[in-house]
């Protein structure tokens, strides 16, 4: 009589959807976590420009939204977008024979590693440590896009990828991003400039 495995198991027909599904509900809230939390970093740190009273208070603020945002929604994001990633290979194994899956994961990679990063930052925030100006973390905030755009590409072209016009977009992309930064940041120079000549306008009349 032929052997009958005890532990065989097959998933149903269905659950291959339910794990895709789930997956990008969870891409979803890992990505509104991510993109959220390094904003809040830079409120942090610009709230160092106000007055000790106030810098304490919205300092405060800021690092228990960042540590409730972090935990409550970013991380578990991360985790049921990766556990439904395990099952979508479980049920599909073939994926990990594909040259675009394995790009994929060096993307996702990085993007653990930018996840775990901003773990790091928060925890400097907290201590008062961190280094990074508020200029060079909105430069940051733009990382996360860049590998969102990536792994979609990837995902929808697969072995198909554009690699030329794929290429091109992203430069093109870095380039929009960079100078938005720049010219943001000009903006807000010549903003407090203009305000605090009124306020001396004002202050002589
Ligand atoms: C943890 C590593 C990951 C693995 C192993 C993985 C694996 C997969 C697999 C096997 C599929 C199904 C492909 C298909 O049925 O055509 C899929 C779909 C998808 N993944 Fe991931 N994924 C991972 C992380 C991510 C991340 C970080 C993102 C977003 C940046 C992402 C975005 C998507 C999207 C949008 C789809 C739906 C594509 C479609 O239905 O055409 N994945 N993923």
């Amino acid at each position: 009589m032929p052997a009958v495995p005890l532990l065989a198991f097959s998933w149903p027909p269905e659950a291959y959807l339910w794990f895709k599904t789930l997956h990008i509900v969870g891409v979803v809230v890992w990505f509104a976590g991510l993109f959220y939390l390094v904003r809040l970093f830079i409120y942090h740190r610009e709230a160092e420009e106000l007055e000790p009273g106030l810098r304490t208070a919205f300092q405060n603020q800021y690092g228990l939204m960042e540590r409730r945002l972090a935990n409550i929604i970013t991380t578990p994001g991360m985790v049921v977008a990766v556990l439904c990633a395990a099952g979508l290979l479980s049920v599909n194994p073939a994926w990990l024979h594909q040259g675009w899956m394995h790009a994929k994961l060096a993307f996702v990679v990085a993007l653990l590693a930018y996840h775990a990063f901003c773990y790091r930052l928060m925890g400097q925030l907290q201590h008062g440590a961190c280094l990074w100006s508020p200029k060079q973390l909105r430069a940051l905030n733009e990382l996360p896009t860049l590998l969102l755009v990536i792994v979609v590409m990837l995902v929808v072209f697969k072995n198909q990828f554009p690699t030329g016009t794929a290429t091109w977009f992203i430069v093109a992309l870095v380039l929009f991003m960079a100078a938005s930064i720049q010219f943001y940041a000009r903006w807000r120079r010549l903003r407090a400039e203009r305000l605090a000549a009124a306020g001396g306008d004002g202050a002589a009349a």
